[in-house]
């Protein structure tokens, strides 16, 4: 059984966006040398991607780490997320996610469509179960650079900015995210242990 580190990848994407920032944070978790475990929920529309497995509460207390990802819907996480934090309250009593690195994404069409209320609101599940919350720093020299997603709240794209795929900036600090995210849990994993 391996013995890295696990980042749990909770996502939801209909249209491919949230999930080409899953793969980036995925890339940067990995670059760590921890362990990406890609998770979805089940979704109201039939159009969802269902590549990855559905979330299961056992995730919650198999990770190290989790990074939480969403299109940006009225400027609040997509239903489908809210409700699965709505079944963790077994979890949240026990503390199972206490102390564990956690951080956010999303993906939105316009510039100033919501996002940073999206990722700000998204933090605050996490922080109820008690998870130590990271975002992006400014020591990223794209943070300063992008012209389209990527915020001190969480890694981001814009579709009507960056176009179908993610530019290279957001592409990089989502890749810093996980990286970062991976980091933390292993120190504080190391820590625990001695
Ligand atoms: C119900 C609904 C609400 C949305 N609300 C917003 C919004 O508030 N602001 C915005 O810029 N885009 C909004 N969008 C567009 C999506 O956030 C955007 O297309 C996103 O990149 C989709 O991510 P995905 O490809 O991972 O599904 C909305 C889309 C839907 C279907």
């Amino acid at each position: 059984m391996s013995t890295a580190v696990q980042v749990l990848v909770l996502y939801y994407s209909r249209g491919g966006s949230t999930q080409q920032l899953a793969d980036a944070i995925a890339n940067g978790i990995e670059k760590a040398g921890a362990e990406a475990m890609m998770r979805t929920v089940a979704s109201d529309d039939e159009a969802a991607s269902a590549r990855d497995l559905i979330v299961a509460n056992e995730d919650l207390q198999q990770c190290d780490a989790l990074v939480l990802g969403s299109p940006t819907r009225f400027g609040h996480m997509a239903s489908g997320l809210q409700r699965f934090w709505e079944t963790t309250s077994r979890d949240w009593l026990k503390g199972v996610l206490v102390d564990k690195p956690a951080a956010v994404f999303t993906s939105s069409s316009s510039m100033h469509g919501g996002q940073e209320s999206t990722l700000l609101s998204m933090m605050v599940p996490l922080l109820h179960h008690g998870m130590m919350v990271l975002g992006i720093p400014y020591t990223e020299p794209e943070l300063q650079q992008t012209e389209s997603g990527g915020s001190p709240y969480g890694a981001s794209h814009v579709e009507h900015a960056a176009g179908p795929r993610l530019s290279r900036h957001e592409l990089t600090l989502a890749e810093q995210l996980g990286y970062r995210v991976a980091r933390a849990a292993q120190r504080y994993s190391k820590e625990n242990a001695s």
